[in-house]
């Protein structure tokens, strides 16, 4: 089958590849030419474990190829897919869908044969039925049905995820959508992935219930690990003696700095709006966005404090280690890392960084941040390391070099990474996340 991938950032790219590599043709098309340019000499874009090799797999094997021009590019698919941006609109939090619109105008326009058009990428109830109108009233005279089939893949994890998913959402108000989708997916029906079939609107849903969820899991931990820090208690066991019960699970409540990153932030303040919009508050969503909005700059504040307080800190190096919003990543959108430097730099702290693959993407959002090439070069004089995303390389530090080159051994460690028993027996001052 041919399939048309419209957008080749994070989930386009991975897409486009896995689809590539089930036996589908697949051409990629993004708007910025670099990308494609860069892309077509194997250059990738984005940090993702395994992307370059499945690139250019399937690129050799003739199934993958780039594309400027999306006219070309869905010629002849039958499925082509919408996997741009949809950001936070600036001002209200809506989503934007500026770049969804603006795709579905041109597919409306270039459109050559019957075809099925997919939203992959996040968007609020109600933009399927959009774009159907788009498409609708341009006077196409070819046979087309709009599906929805949000994509769960997570950054660092993109391939796994997207190759053995937990289930395949797919909301189609026709069979002519239902048969192209399941042909897509074909391959991985045969492997049992559970698929869900349902109508649009509730499949646009089901992409924001679950990221409001897991957002809310982590804001709870969080809460808990403050209360923890409170009354004496220990957030991991916590999180081990409620995650055990089958009915919560042990996942997403790993207590830390706040959610971040490209798809949290901006989808729980979507949901939000639509909530608004259609006059159905989710109040607990509502909380969620507040209180982790306010951790972030907390885990600064926790720093400065460990330094002892404001008028301690001004002067002294701090060095972070880790900046993107999770490991495996080079994903800065949204980091908790951004609130935190900007905390110690308002407190007159010297701050230094090292992250392994997020240093490029860092330096225009903190400039102000003095970035080095390994963990031992940003801790050299440091009075106090902190540590603000759990990459390997941050879980086996020499602990003892550590300890000679930096001004004071103080760690504050706002992923747990470390034991608390271990680090004060190495003589270091060690505070965690909720170890009271
Ligand atoms: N990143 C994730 O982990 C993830 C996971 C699930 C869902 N999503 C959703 O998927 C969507 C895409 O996210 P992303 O992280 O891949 O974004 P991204 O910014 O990495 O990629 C979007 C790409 O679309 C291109 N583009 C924009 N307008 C275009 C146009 N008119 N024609 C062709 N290309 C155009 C951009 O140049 C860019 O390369 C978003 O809605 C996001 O919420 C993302």
């Amino acid at each position: 089958m041919k399939i048309a991938m419209v957008g080749s950032g994070y989930v386009g790219l991975v897409s486009g590849a896995c689809f590539a590599d089930f036996g589908h043709d697949v051409v990629c098309v993004d708007n910025d030419p670099k990308k494609i340019e860069a892309l077509e000499k194997g250059v990738m874009p984005i940090y993702e474990p395994g992307l370059a090799d499945l690139v250019t797999t399937n690129v050799r094997g003739g199934r993958l190829s780039f594309s400027n021009d999306l006219g070309s590019a869905i010629e002849g698919a039958q499925a082509i897919f919408i996997a741009v941006g949809t950001p936070s609109r600036r001002g209200d939090g809506h989503a934007d869908l500026t770049y969804v619109h603006q795709v579905a105008r041109e597919i409306a326009e270039k459109l050559s044969g019957p075809a099925v058009i997919v939203t992959k990428s996040t968007v609020p109830v109600g933009t399927g039925d959009e774009v159907e109108r788009i498409l609708a009233e341009s006077g196409t005279p070819h046979r087309f049905a709009v599906v929805s089939n949000p994509e769960f893949l997570r950054e660092g994890a993109a391939i796994g995820d997207f190759k053995r998913p937990d289930r395949i959402v797919i909301g189609a108000e026709d069979d002519f959508g239902c048969d192209v989708m399941s042909e897509v997916y074909r391959p991985l029906f045969l492997n049992r992935a559970p698929i869900l079939f349902t109508g649009r609107r509730t499949s646009e849903l089901i992409k924001y219930a679950g990221n409001a969820f897991l957002a809310t899991k982590i804001t709870f931990i969080n809460e808990m690990a403050d209360l923890c820090e409170k009354v004496g208690a220990n957030v991991q066991d916590v999180a081990r003696g409620i995650g055990l019960d089958n009915r919560i699970g042990a996942k997403f409540l790993h207590a830390g700095p706040g959610y971040g990153g490209s798809c949290f932030p901006k989808d729980t303040l979507a949901l939000l709006k639509t909530a608004e919009d259609f006059d159905s508050p989710v109040r607990i969503v509502e909380a969620v966005v507040k209180v982790n909005e306010a951790r972030k700059r907390a885990m600064g504040r926790k720093v400065i404090e460990a330094l002892g307080g404001s008028a301690e800190a001004r002067g002294k190096k701090v060095a972070m280690l880790g900046l993107t919003f999770k490991p495996n990543t080079d994903d800065m959108r949204d980091s908790p890392a951004i609130a935190v430097a900007q905390a110690l730099d308002d407190a007159g702290a010297v701050v230094t960084a090292y992250d392994p693959e997020g240093m490029e993407l860092a330096k225009p959002l903190m400039p102000w941040v003095e970035m080095k090439a390994n963990s031992y070069e940003a801790i050299d004089g440091a009075d106090a390391i902190v540590i603000v995303t759990e990459w390997d390389a941050f879980r086996a530090l020499d602990l003892d070099r550590v300890k000679s080159i930096a001004s004071t051994p103080l760690m504050v460690d706002l992923r747990n990474v470390y034991d608390p028993a271990d680090m004060a027996e190495k003589g270091f001052t060690y505070i965690g996340v909720g170890r009271g």
